[in-house]
């Protein structure tokens, strides 16, 4: 007799605002046969969010989300994840700040890239603050979201090392070209 191979799958939903190269590389990541998500819905708060053509290219659903009433908005999400069975989201540039309502909903299952070394840098223009600093160096974290913005439990970290050239733009590069490899090997470690 045959026998099926292969594990099951995590339902996974991304949530994204901008350019979406974490939503790209965590797609490709997904296909992988050892990978433990598998991306059932794209959402973004940003109707004009780039990341968005990966939901066409890729055949994944998508929902943008106006936030403009923010509690109306996160219970569209709620009613939507649920429809969709997702048991995992992943938060890829995602501009919003979650409410401690519906975290609790998915407590433990929320994860978060931001572009520091945290605690370093909370919040926004963590690169332009790293260089101005003169910090020798930066990196990405992916951590456990919790109520508290970019506070939730370290999973992972990597860092790279700033030199006398970089501006923001080079070292968002570089952070980023790190995040793509981090991200995938944190949702392993929590997922397996
Ligand atoms: C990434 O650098 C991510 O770490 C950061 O936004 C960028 C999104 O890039 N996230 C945050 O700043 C969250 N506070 P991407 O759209 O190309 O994945």
């Amino acid at each position: 007799m045959k026998k099926l191979i292969g594990l099951k799958k995590t339902r996974s939903a991304v949530f994204i605002s901008g350019t979406g190269t974490n939503l790209k590389n965590l797609i490709n990541f997904s296909h992988k046969i050892n990978s433990p998500i598998s991306i059932k819905i794209i959402i973004s708060n940003n109707k004009k969010a780039k990341g968005l053509k990966y939901s066409n290219q890729y055949k994944i659903k998508k929902q943008i989300i106006n936030f403009k009433n923010h509690k109306f908005a996160e219970k569209k999400i709620l009613k939507i994840l649920f429809k969709e069975k997702i048991n995992f989201i992943c938060l890829a540039g995602f501009m919003k700040i979650l409410s401690k309502n519906f975290i609790k909903k998915f407590k433990g299952k929320i994860l978060n890239i931001h572009p520091s070394l945290l605690p370093k840098y909370k919040g926004l223009n963590t690169h332009a603050r790293a260089l101005q600093n003169r910090d020798k160096f930066s990196g990405c974290t992916v951590h456990l979201v919790n109520s508290k913005l970019d506070s939730g439990k370290i999973i992972m970290q990597e860092k790279v090392k700033i030199t006398k050239k970089d501006t923001t733009f080079s070292l968002k590069r570089k952070v980023l070209k790190k995040e793509h490899k981090l991200y995938p090997a944190a949702i392993k470690k929590i997922l397996r």
